[in-house]
């Protein structure tokens, strides 16, 4: 008998990298996890076009066709609803989620951050990251609640920041880690081994990491 598949909707309002990453491994079943469809509030969201090449379906609720957030949320809601999601995956969405959709899917929205969290929360964390002089960045993903990335955290990926780096060269070394987690994160709810406990994240049988990084490298003495 065919796996139980985890149904998925991505919500994006951008060119849509993490939601490729998504569609990619689905698609090759390294995730038990299926996009039933993908929402977008801005209708040229590049990420519409990748649904669209990988014939999935996508629609556009645009958010300026609303009056306030609650009725847009509550349109996107319904559409979620009529897919039958089982979680929601915001990838590049830029929209604050409100009360009524928390409650409509409760911790079952999941959110990918290019920051280690909880430094740098908000835009352009990047050259935020940069310009602090931080020695290290990375990736977040976590559960939304109602702050600004602020749920409980998932899994993280750490870069090194590296002293030439630009904004768009650490962007692009950030983005190739969430590539690689945000797929492994929906594959560990999908496997259920995934227990929030207050702000505390438990992943079930999951292997215990000894890594330790230190930038720059330490010289051999
Ligand atoms: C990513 O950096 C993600 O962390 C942030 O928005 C960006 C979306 O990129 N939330 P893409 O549209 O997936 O390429």
């Amino acid at each position: 008998m065919a796996k139980k598949k985890l149904r998925l909707a991505v919500l994006a309002s951008g060119g849509g990298t993490n939601l490729q990453s998504i569609i990619d491994q689905c698609q090759s079943e390294q995730i038990d996890a299926e996009i039933v469809l993908v929402l977008s509030n801005n209708p040229d969201a590049g990420a519409l076009a990748r649904a669209e090449d990988a014939e999935l379906p996508h629609c556009c609720i645009n958010h300026r066709d609303f009056a306030d957030r609650e009725t847009f949320d509550q349109q996107v809601i319904a559409a979620l609803q009529e897919a039958g999601v089982e979680l929601v995956v915001l990838a590049g969405f830029m929209r604050i989620i409100s009360k009524v959709f928390l409650v409509a899917f409760p911790h079952r929205i999941i959110n990918i951050h290019p920051s280690l969290l909880p430094a740098f929360p908000g835009l352009h964390v990047q050259k935020k990251a940069l310009e602090y002089g931080a020695r290290f960045s990375g990736c977040t993903v976590h559960f939304v609640d109602d702050g600004v990335d602020s749920g409980p955290i998932i899994l993280q990926a750490a870069v090194p920041i590296l002293d030439d780096d630009t904004e768009d060269s650490l962007s692009e070394r950030i983005l190739q880690q969430e590539h690689k987690i945000y797929p492994q994160a929906i594959q560990l709810i999908a496997e259920n081994r995934v227990r929030i406990e207050g702000r505390r994240v438990k992943i079930l049988g999951a292997e215990k990491s000894t890594n330790t990084l230190i930038n720059p490298p330490l010289r051999a003495l």
